[in-house]
């Protein structure tokens, strides 16, 4: 294992994080209790998380005021102030986007994620030190320039708090950086945000998979090809859905008929049973949806779209072509 990875495994075996992370949870489960508000931070309206959208605004200016203090001169310095004071207001919502997305986590990702969120906590308050001591430098050279004979004591004392204006963002973008890399593991290795069902096919042809009397407005699953499906009716007819909540993977079939829709039993996202799409968050992807006849008193179904990357997590994908 290497030395990386040695440190991603301890971090997410590391149970002293937990007692912080119900504190964190608790305080942030009051504050986003609205449903709306949830909705909107988890960014449905977008079909994907809003955090990691959300912070590429932060991430590029802040990041970016630290390569003018490194690469520009003095002539840079105020240019470097303003990018950080763009990045630091901006970093407000892209955070609470991102806690939004980190009350529905547990376990390995609830700490991993509570750590990425300390590293960035840190980051934003080295740029915060930053764009003082930055404001305060410049405050006191205006000040000397209007105070004859002092010119050559307020530049000295600029300079002095230019270079801890410097320090301060460099340590700032190495705090961001290390909270970055552990982001890239949420999403990248640990999947937290991603289409739970991005890797779920169902069948290409039309398959037989219960007597049609077995199929009423309760919710039902059955397995097909290895993909769980939600049946039911809906205004008499049969639809069928796929089962695992597209948010963090839920059986839907657990949750709760809502009309025309199925409540989450995990998070409480709801669902359309015709359509599969997201009537409230937290999810963000649609559920999706099969295609369903009745042959015979049977019911039968077949999967309605084609993505590449759609496969069964077992056996081979009939529909792989060969490279080369
Ligand atoms: S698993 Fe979170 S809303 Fe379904």
């Amino acid at each position: 294992m290497r030395g990386s990875e040695r440190v991603l495994d301890r971090l997410e075996r590391e149970q002293a994080l937990d007692p912080v992370a119900g504190r964190a949870g608790a305080f942030w489960s009051a504050a986003l209790r609205s449903p709306r508000l949830r909705d909107l931070l988890s960014g449905r309206a977008l079909g994907h998380p809003l955090h990691p959208a959300a912070v590429i605004v932060p991430a590029g200016t802040l990041l970016s005021a630290t390569l003018l203090d490194v690469t520009g001169g003095s002539a840079l310095r105020p240019a470097a102030r303003r990018l950080i004071g763009l990045g630091l207001l901006s970093a407000g919502p892209a955070a609470v986007a991102g806690w939004s997305d980190w009350l529905d986590t547990d376990g390995a990702e609830r700490r991993v994620g509570l750590v990425h969120a300390a590293c960035n906590i840190v980051g934003i308050g080295c740029y915060t030190a930053s764009w003082w001591q930055r404001h305060h430098g410049e405050s006191k050279m205006a000040e000397s320039k209007m105070a004859k004979g002092k010119v050559a004591k307020g530049g000295l004392a600029q300079r002095r708090v230019a270079r801890g204006g410097l320090a301060a963002s460099l340590v700032g973008a190495g705090a961001l950086g290390i909270g970055g890399w552990l982001g890239g593991h949420l999403a990248y290795a640990l999947g937290v945000g991603v289409d739970t069902t991005a890797f779920q096919r169902g069948p290409a042809d039309w398959t037989d998979v219960l007597a049609a009397g077995e199929v009423t407005t309760a919710l039902r699953q059955v397995e097909v090809d290895g993909v769980p499906v939600l049946l039911t009716r809906v205004d008499g007819r049969i639809v069928a859905i796929n089962d695992r909540c597209t948010h963090r993977g839920a059986p839907l079939s657990d949750g709760e008929r809502d009309g025309d829709c199925v409540r989450c039993p995990w998070h409480g996202s709801r669902f359309a049973l015709t359509s599969g799409d997201v009537v409230q968050g937290p999810a963000t992807r649609p559920q999706p949806v099969y295609e369903v006849r009745e042959r015979a008193g049977r019911v039968e179904l077949r999967r309605s779209e084609v993505r590449a990357l759609r496969a069964n997590p077992v056996g081979p994908s009939p529909d792989r072509v060969p490279v080369g």
